[in-house]
């Protein structure tokens, strides 16, 4: 690699111009810096291979000021044992995830039935493949969605304000299963296990959020929330400049509910009453978040709240993200707030979607911006 930083030897391919964060260039252009990092196929792990001491300035974010509020306010962890058999305490569980739905948004469960076995093996695969030969890998990269296996560094390259520190391989588990030969077989089985068992924590997490709203307990997934549901496996390199980018920028989920895996790292934040509160690493645990489909149907009672996670010195942070949405897929059935929970001091604030509208409403506006606001019926008019 050139000493000043700017011309990288990336895959065994020399001159892949990057300016550096500090080198001020009149010559600096944005969009023709996005395309050399995206042909490039080797997302941010193939820059810290390249032993970039200094980020290009293509990943600059630098976090404000006032950013980190020190709070007392923990994430609240929930022992789902005895949910199934035990009716007292299963009461109880309700109760504690109806609290954290409605005030934090996040909550994490132990207890939750995946051994840390499986929950080690997970993470480990994600490392393997972001960490396997990069020839071997930039044969998955790619920008087309559809594609039944999706690898590559910031979805929203092109559309995004602020290109984060991350790289990312996705695909959808339900309804229609991934055929295996379409998954890397470096980490195929796990991959097919372990959504199994994110759905199976779904279904019982959308019975008790039902059972929180006063609803019959099979309401939730009768309406389809357990319908569908997609992957996103995350993996964020050490950074030698964490304070001047961001692993994943402040946004909200837009689907029902995310089930996530995170490791010890830690760097997952949300925000809270205008400050940061860290979702700190729990041993075995999952993060459970509420994603804006089900702030919209709930009329706003469960919190859809932003987060985000910041860079660290320390790395590679691993993560991975259960999405229960049927995403982009054709879908005719129409979601609004849920007519038990309305009254007439309690009217539908959203108008109603369906979820390929709203995904591809968030699609088009990139990670940061609130898709729900599209869907607010004009106060005026109600
Ligand atoms: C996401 C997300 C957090 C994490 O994928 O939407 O917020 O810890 N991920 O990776
Ligand atoms: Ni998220």
């Amino acid at each position: 690699m050139d000493n000043d930083g700017r011309s990288l030897r990336i895959n065994g391919v020399d001159g892949i111009n990057l300016t550096p964060l500090s080198k001020a260039d009149e010559n600096y252009y944005r969009p023709t810096e996005l395309k050399a990092f995206d042909d490039t196929k080797a997302g941010v792990k193939g820059l810290v291979d390249a032993g970039i001491t200094e980020i290009p300035r293509i990943f600059y974010h630098p976090l404000e000021e006032d950013d980190s509020g020190e709070t007392q306010i923990r994430i609240p962890v929930i022992d789902l044992e005895g949910v199934a058999k035990d009716s007292l305490k299963r009461k109880d569980i309700v109760e504690q995830i109806r609290e954290a739905s409605e005030e934090l948004g996040f909550f994490q469960l132990i207890n939750h039935g995946i051994p840390a076995s499986v929950l080690e093996e997970m993470r480990e695969s994600v490392r393997r493949f972001h960490e396997q030969d990069t020839e071997v890998k930039k044969q998955f990269y790619t920008r087309d969605l559809m594609k039944p296996f999706v690898y590559n560094s910031n979805f929203d390259l092109y559309s995004a304000a602020t290109t984060n520190w991350r790289d990312t391989f996705s695909h959808a588990s339900a309804p229609n299963p991934p055929n295996p030969q379409d998954l890397p077989e470096i980490c195929r089985d796990i991959l097919v296990d372990y959504s199994k068992r994110v759905m199976e924590i779904g279904k019982l997490l959308f019975e008790l959020l039902s059972e929180a709203l006063g609803l019959n307990p099979n309401y939730l997934n009768n309406i389809g929330c357990s319908d569908g549901l997609a992957f996103v496996y995350h993996y964020y390199p050490a950074c030698p400049q964490p304070k001047s980018t961001i692993g994943i920028s402040e946004h909200s989920d837009t689907d029902f509910i995310t089930v996530l895996l995170q490791d010890h790292v830690g760097g997952l934040q949300i925000r809270h009453q205008n400050k940061w509160i860290d979702v700190c690493p729990v041993a075995g645990a999952l993060v459970v978040n509420i994603g804006d489909l089900m702030q919209l149907i709930t009329n706003d009672r469960f919190k859809s709240v932003n987060h985000r996670v910041v860079s660290k010195h320390e790395g590679p942070r691993i993560s991975v993200a259960g999405i229960f949405s049927t995403l982009v897929l054709p879908s005719n059935k129409l979601y609004g707030p849920i007519k038990e929970l309305l009254s007439e001091e309690n009217p539908a604030i959203y108008r109603e979607t369906t979820v390929r509208d709203f995904s591809i409403q968030f699609r088009s506006d990139g990670l940061g911006t609130s898709t729900l606001k599209h869907y607010k019926l004009n106060q005026a008019e109600v």
